[in-house]
């Protein structure tokens, strides 16, 4: 049985629902020689910002039970440098390719955006970072606040015709307040989650093992919250769902598909093993095949709720 993986997001066609996370990727061109990325539906880079940012000092990153504790501050080439050195090579990483941006200011995101409209960057869309918890500046400003989600979606949308996708926080009273929106001020999709505040303590120093003592958790120690935050919003919009969070198989995406998840992104895992998203593309397909399913598309959303 022939099984279709094909997955589409507002008019944009995706060879099939398995993404790589930002920041789990480099830029797409970094992993060549660990996997073969045109396998995967589609890369999404590491979030690039108005100016290039050296990041959090280090330690910045420290492994946990079933997961790691990142706080790496957004360090970035900022997005001149990503049009002049990264755009050119993009047809190398071989699949769709969708650009994070994150900002500190409306102006901010618009300004990175601006620049990649006007030099007619070959990617499919944008994912906007509102969500990460490692920056002061701003931080989760707008992850937080519906009106602001609100505002910034409508200026962006306004700049772009692309794929549009919100990247949202699980470190808010109400996911779901939040996607909804986003879709309402014009998102195709959001995205969920990013990272989960998270702290980790070395009890000889007494000190937390990242600089900035709070950082952002992720790993398969997250999946249960992510599952249920696309279950939560995929009660309240229409728009399409990106699950992330903790996937390390195939089964774990079928999991998001089923509480309402179109596509997936792997993340943390591509730490361990670059080429674990690819892997799971075969056995996403003999899921299928096993179960007698021939549209992916017929998983979403398919969960059955106890009474
Ligand atoms: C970081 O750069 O600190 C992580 C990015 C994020 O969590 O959004």
């Amino acid at each position: 049985m022939s099984c279709n993986l094909t997955v589409e997001i507002a008019g944009v066609s995706f060879k099939n629902p398995i993404f790589v996370a930002s920041g789990t990727f480099g830029y797409g061109l970094e992993t060549q020689e660990l996997t073969d990325s045109s396998s995967l539906g589609a890369v999404i880079t590491k979030s690039i910002t108005r100016h290039p940012r050296e990041g959090n000092p280090p330690p910045r990153i420290v492994e946990t039970p079933s997961g790691m504790i990142n706080s790496i501050g957004l360090a970035n080439m900022g997005v001149e440098r990503y049009i002049d050195t990264v755009i050119p090579r993009i047809d190398e990483i071989g699949t769709a390719v969708i650009t994070n941006i994150a900002g500190f200011s409306i102006d901010d995101y618009l300004y990175v955006m601006e620049k990649l409209e006007a030099c007619k960057a070959p990617i499919c869309g944008y994912e906007i970072n509102i969500s990460c918890p490692n920056v002061e500046a701003g931080r989760m400003e707008f992850a937080v606040d519906p009106e602001l989600t609100g505002r910034l979606t409508e200026s962006l949308r306004e700049v772009t015709k692309k794929l549009l996708i919100i990247k949202l926080s699980p470190n808010v009273t109400g996911i779901a307040s939040i996607a909804l929106a986003a879709e309402q001020a014009g998102a195709d999709a959001v995205s969920a989650i990013n990272t989960v505040f998270g702290m980790s303590i070395d009890t000889q120093s007494r000190s937390p093992y990242v600089q900035t003592n709070v950082g952002g958790l992720s790993g398969p120690a997250v999946r249960p919250v992510g599952i249920a935050c696309v279950y939560k919003i995929s009660r309240k919009v229409n728009i399409p769902i990106i699950g992330i969070g903790g996937i390390t198989s195939a089964n774990d995406a079928v999991e998001y598909i089923l509480a309402g998840a179109s596509v997936v992104q792997v993340g943390t895992a591509n730490y361990k093993n670059a080429d674990t998203a690819r892997s799971m593309i075969d056995e996403l397909e003999l899921y299928l095949a096993e179960n007698g399913i021939e549209n992916l598309s017929e998983l979403t959303g398919g969960v059955i709720p106890n009474e």
